[in-house]
């Protein structure tokens, strides 16, 4: 133990002074540390079992790589030190609460959630890519800071592994460690490390994490152990029993990653960058229910809210040709389906239905216009669909010289 106000020497940072103690855990104790310059560190001294040469050599590969300098994510050691004779490490201390109390405290909505789990992904992508794991990636060590947006940041890389490294010393933590892990005691790996990135991902878009609150611990101990994904919409009929949203409210693509990363297939697991491609997409698939305010993220299959279980409005278009109803995921509008005006184009749209937004791909020669306070205006040239605006009942579309409303079909 350390008293609050021993001093101590750095080499990057002058001279410190020992503040609080913050947590003492397995490995050794973490105080709070103060610079000259007023600047918060945070000291980690490790119990003598640990204070060893493998220890040292982990370290200095892992501050080696200086990777707070190129994602402020990652908060990691910065310099190896010595106070009064016990050895240990420096890091920057970062602001905020960890994971595990926002999810109880609650504070961050699904948006927060699945931007921060992108900004989590990318962060342990960028260590994967240079072949090392995080090795203990769980919701006491991803801390969140809020002022008006949500920040995330990882700490505690005790456990940091690589293949041209010793082995690291634990093996992580019981709700997050990987089947190899727990049914044969392997050692932290960047396959492990996907296991437990897809189960802290989990509990930032559904505040829960993907084994029920209420499970048995037999029970828990068998999902975990086989890689299952109680969740997986495919593979069970069980009744949800979820504290925070249910698993449907995801949509497909994330639903194959949870699928394949919660799995005791090792090698399948999605990447990173997998996870920070899927979450980035579903951004902008995130619809809050008109009814209902709770959140989901849609894709084609989705036709009511998975929370209130009211179904999305189906809508048509109404004009001099009669009436189209928009019931397929994607339609086509063309000359004949309009009457037959030679300044529309054979294949002159397509009306794409995601959940309960319609929105137009213009495909034409003649344009699609939409009716505004300021006139017609044309469709945005953007290739993204998801920049198009959202078809809504009374909207007024012009398909080339061809007027029509967007309607109910009640
Ligand atoms: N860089 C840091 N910034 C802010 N808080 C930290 C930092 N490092 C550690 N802490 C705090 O100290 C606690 C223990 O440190 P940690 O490195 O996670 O060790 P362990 O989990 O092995 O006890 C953390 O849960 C966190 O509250
Ligand atoms: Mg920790």
């Amino acid at each position: 133990m350390i008293n609050p106000g021993t001093k101590f020497q750095t080499r990057n940072f002058g001279t410190m002074t020992v503040a609080a103690t913050l947590a003492a855990g397995g490995q050794g104790t973490a105080y709070e540390a103060v610079a000259s310059d007023g600047s918060a560190h945070v000291l980690k001294l490790f119990r003598p079992e640990f204070q060893t040469n493998d220890t040292r050599k982990r370290l200095e590969t892992l501050i080696a790589q200086k990777f707070e300098s190129e994602n402020s994510t990652i908060v990691a050691p910065r310099e190896l030190v010595t106070v009064n004779g016990s050895f240990g490490h420096l890091s920057t201390k970062a602001p905020g609460v960890s994971l595990e109390e926002m999810l109880t405290s609650g504070g961050f909505d699904m948006l927060d959630g699945i931007q921060m789990a992108c900004a989590l992904a990318r962060a342990i992508g960028i260590i994967h890519d240079r072949g090392f794991a995080h090795g203990d990636i769980h919701a006491n060590n991803v801390l969140i800071y809020q002022n008006g947006i949500s920040r995330l940041f990882v700490i505690d890389f005790d456990n940091f592994a690589g293949a041209s490294l010793p082995i690291a010393p634990c093996l992580g933590h019981n709700l997050y460690m990987a089947p190899e892990i727990r049914t044969k005691g392997l050692s932290p790996s960047i396959e492990a490390d996907r296991f437990s990135l897809a189960v802290v991902v989990h509990e930032l878009i559904t505040l829960r994490h993907p084994v029920p609150s209420d499970a048995t611990a037999a029970e828990f101990n068998d999902v975990m152990s086989q890689g299952k994904w109680l969740g997986d919409p495919t593979f069970t009929k069980r009744k949800q029993r979820p504290d925070g949203y249910p698993a449907d409210v995801l949509n497909a693509d994330l639903s194959r990653l949870f699928r394949l990363a919660i799995s005791s297939k090792a090698s399948e697991r999605p990447t990173a960058q997998q996870w920070q491609d899927a979450l980035y997409a579903s951004l902008f698939n995130i619809y809050v229910c008109p009814d209902c305010t709770a959140p989901n993220i849609i894709d084609a299959s989705k036709k009511r809210c998975v929370m209130c279980r009211k179904a999305y409005p189906l809508l048509k278009l109404r004009g001099s040709f009669g009436a189209i109803p928009l019931n397929q995921s994607s339609v086509v509008i063309g000359r004949d389906e309009l009457g037959g005006s030679k300044q529309v184009s054979k294949r002159h749209a397509v009306i794409r239905h995601i959940g309960p937004e319609y929105r137009i791909e213009d495909c034409s020669s003649n344009g699609v216009f939409r009716e505004t306070p300021k006139g017609w205006l044309a469709l945005p040239k953007a290739p993204e669909i998801e920049r198009q605006p959202v078809l809504m009942p009374g909207d007024k579309i012009r398909f080339a010289d061809v007027e029509c409303t967007v309607e109910l079909i009640s």
